[in-house]
């Protein structure tokens, strides 16, 4: 194994599957068989869960609510995500703690970052809903805040696409996939990773990331055993 303790982002978009809306039973179970090979094995796993397949802050505002009324209800959705993967995992005998940003004592722990911890060294996986608690950040930036505070080796961030290319792959034909870029190259060259706040985050902290596709079957065992896929974002 190549890590000892990671976080995995996953986005909300991606629990979807086929569905234009909500979660995806199929892709939620199987997003937990991954999960569970990796557990097994012993690695130490905070997740963190985007919202957007129930509810985008952006888009709200578009409809006449306001960014910070739209950012907490985008909160609210990465914790329904959250427990509905805590419940996947439970199912196939994965022991978890789901920690809300927001407190929500009747259906999850307040985030508490020793209590966290302590849950990583057990070997429970650690989901953290709510993202940071706050207006005006991304879950992106909650999975990296949250990664440094638990002083993970790695963060994974699952996507649809195999890794960071040139150019949108779909888009124009001739893009190729960077194997490692650093965050002074991704960021020169204009690539989209992650926002600004998490990018520099991670930069300042010297916490890489690995973009790769989650939706093939056996690739997040294949990036904990250190196979090089995806593409790796370094300081
Ligand atoms: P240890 O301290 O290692 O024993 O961890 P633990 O999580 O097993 O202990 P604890 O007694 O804190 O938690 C037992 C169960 O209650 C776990 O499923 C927790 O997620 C849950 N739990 C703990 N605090 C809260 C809370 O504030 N709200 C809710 N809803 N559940 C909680």
């Amino acid at each position: 194994m190549a890590y000892k303790r990671i976080l995995l982002k996953l986005s909300g978009e991606s629990l979807m599957g086929k569905k234009q809306f909500g979660i995806d039973n199929e892709r939620l179970g199987l997003y937990a068989d991954e999960i569970k090979e990796i557990v097994e094995q012993g690695v130490q796993l905070a997740i963190v869960i985007g919202g957007g397949n129930i509810f985008r802050g952006i888009q709200a505002e578009e409809g006449g609510i306001d960014r910070v009324q739209g950012d907490y209800m985008g909160m609210l959705a990465t914790v329904i995500n959250s427990m509905a993967l805590q419940a996947a995992l439970e199912a196939r005998g994965v022991i978890t703690r789901l920690q809300s940003a927001i407190k929500m004592e009747q259906i999850c722990e307040p985030y508490i970052r020793r209590k966290a911890v302590r849950h990583l060294e057990k070997n429970r996986v650690v989901i953290f809903g709510a993202g940071t608690g706050n207006p005006y950040f991304t879950t992106d930036t909650a999975s990296v805040l949250r990664a440094i505070e638990m002083e993970v080796e790695v963060v994974l961030k699952g996507t649809r696409v195999d890794g960071i290319y040139t150019a949108d792959p779909e888009k124009d034909k001739s893009a190729t996939k960077y194997e490692s870029i650093s965050f002074t190259q991704a960021y020169e060259k204009n690539l989209n990773v992650m926002d600004m706040t998490a990018f520099t985050l991670c930069n300042e902290n010297n916490l890489p990331i690995v973009v790769f596709n989650m939706d093939k079957p056996g690739n997040l065992k294949r990036v904990i055993s250190g196979e090089k896929i995806g593409t790796l974002v370094h300081s």
